[in-house]
């Protein structure tokens, strides 16, 4: 079966009103806790993407069951470290660093030997970030170069730790919060400020970890031991799905777009700030709380004279995942947007920076780079003529939605590879691209 498609054609003006598929850092995260919660928990839609459903696959093999009835995931947990495994089992974290991380925060107390794998991406992906910390609450871990596959022993000895998270990674400050549930005693975790899912469960679930709030740290004390009660948790959309679609909007010709039901929580929106700073209009409404989250509708407008942004390196780990979708909006807008301190980039599914910049100047961008901090010289004439082909980026799900959303909104004729990278975090992708009016063969 052909994994390509090509798109000819601009996207024509469109006004619609769509919703986006549901968050993936809170559906792992919703996964992982229900299975170290006593007694059924109710998950209604949860993203059914493939990093979700290995972390379905991976409590399963951990001994924790689930069952899926119309649109909710019932899960069966046995309170903390209550996986349930006779021998060494293999768990395979297929592309997910998420999943990779978070559960090895959990298994600092199995009972057995666990092995982790991941795909070919995650397999390049540096794990000491979360060995060399899990080690200190006591954990045996082995690997070959900090690298997958990694194999851990619980031991029943653990002890609190108190650690510096100096990267801004949510998902090494998960994964030790994680371990600290399973630790004795209080662990103190001072995080330099990351999207705080994990953080806002916990206080949902009435679990005691307190967290003091400082300008660039988050200092974060976890008790151990303590139970997880089962709960329910209805997850909202994903404002990095979102992205791509905000985007579509602001550089196409005379269209609106409704996104419904988005979580915009602080230290996930980071590009609405940078966006709207670049001149954009977008605007928040219905705002309201669920369990700790902050969730609205996003109305967008396209935008024709947007400018060039200094962006504060603050903001990086707000909008980590979305830079490449806001480096387009750069390459149109007037002026040079300048970006620093983007090393951690080059981290995840593939190298996104040098990727990012290779994209750029291959669509006539000009962009000056000097370590990890680079210059986009932004053209709002820019339009793109003849053929271009998109292959070679490992399969990275969010250069696939960035090259289709620059074709639909700069033109050219183009083909891009490996369609089923989608599958990760957005299946419905190319569905509401579509929908909103886009040609796709
Ligand atoms: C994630 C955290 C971020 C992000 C990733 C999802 C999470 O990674 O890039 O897509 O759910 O915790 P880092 O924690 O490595 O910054």
């Amino acid at each position: 079966m052909k994994n390509h498609i090509v798109i000819r054609n601009k996207i024509n003006n469109f006004t619609k009103k769509i919703k986006v598929s549901s968050d993936k850092s809170i559906s792992i995260r919703c996964v992982l806790l229900a299975s170290q919660a006593v007694g059924i928990s109710k998950l209604s839609n949860l993203l059914e993407s493939e990093d979700v459903l290995n972390t379905l696959k991976t409590i399963k093999k951990l001994g924790i069951s689930y069952k899926k009835k119309g649109n909710v995931y019932y899960i069966y947990g046995f309170g903390l470290n209550g996986f349930n495994t006779e021998k060494k089992v293999i768990i395979d974290a297929g592309n997910s660093g998420t999943l990779a991380r978070l559960i090895l925060g959990l298994l600092v107390k199995s009972r057995n030997k666990v092995k982790l794998i991941g795909d070919k991406s995650l397999s390049k992906r540096d794990f000491s970030r979360v060995i060399k910390p899990l080690k200190l609450f006591g954990a045996n871990i082995k690997s070959r170069k900090n690298l997958l596959p990694i194999e851990i022993l619980g031991t029943e000895y653990l002890r609190p730790i108190f650690y510096k998270e100096s990267i801004g990674s949510a998902q090494v400050k998960s994964s030790l919060i994680f371990a600290a549930l399973n630790t004795p005693g209080i662990s103190i975790i001072n995080s330099k400020k990351s999207r705080n899912h994990t953080e806002l469960m916990l206080k949902f679930l009435k679990y005691p970890i307190n967290v003091v709030k400082k300008k660039e740290y988050d200092l974060i004390s976890v008790k151990g031991l303590n139970q997880i009660n089962n709960f329910e948790y209805n997850i909202p959309g994903d404002i990095s799905s979102a992205s791509f679609f905000i985007v579509l909007t602001l550089l196409s010709k005379k269209s609106n777009i409704v996104i419904e039901n988005v979580n915009i929580n602080q230290s996930r929106a980071g590009i609405i700030f940078i966006l709207n700073k670049m001149g954009a209009d977008i605007k928040i409404k219905n705002k309201r709380m669920y369990k700790g989250e902050k969730i609205a509708n996003i109305h967008v407008k396209s935008k024709k004279d947007l400018k060039g942004i200094n962006c504060p390196a603050n903001l990086n780990s707000s909008a980590i995942d979305e830079f490449l979708i806001i480096f387009l909006v750069a390459a149109r807008a007037k002026g040079i947007s300048k970006f620093n301190d983007l090393g951690e980039m080059n981290k995840k599914e593939s190298q996104r920076l040098d990727l990012a910049i290779k994209f750029l100047r291959s669509i006539n961008v000009k962009v000056n780079r000097f370590k990890n901090n680079i210059s986009i010289h932004g053209n709002p004439n820019l339009n793109l003529k003849g053929k271009f082909e998109m292959k070679n980026f490992l399969k990275d799900h969010r250069i696939f939605f960035l090259s289709c959303i620059t074709a639909l909104t700069l033109g050219g004729r183009w083909k891009i590879f490996d369609k089923d990278s989608i599958n990760t975090s957005f299946p419905d992708f190319l569905k509401i691209l579509k929908k909103v009016g886009a040609k796709i063969n």
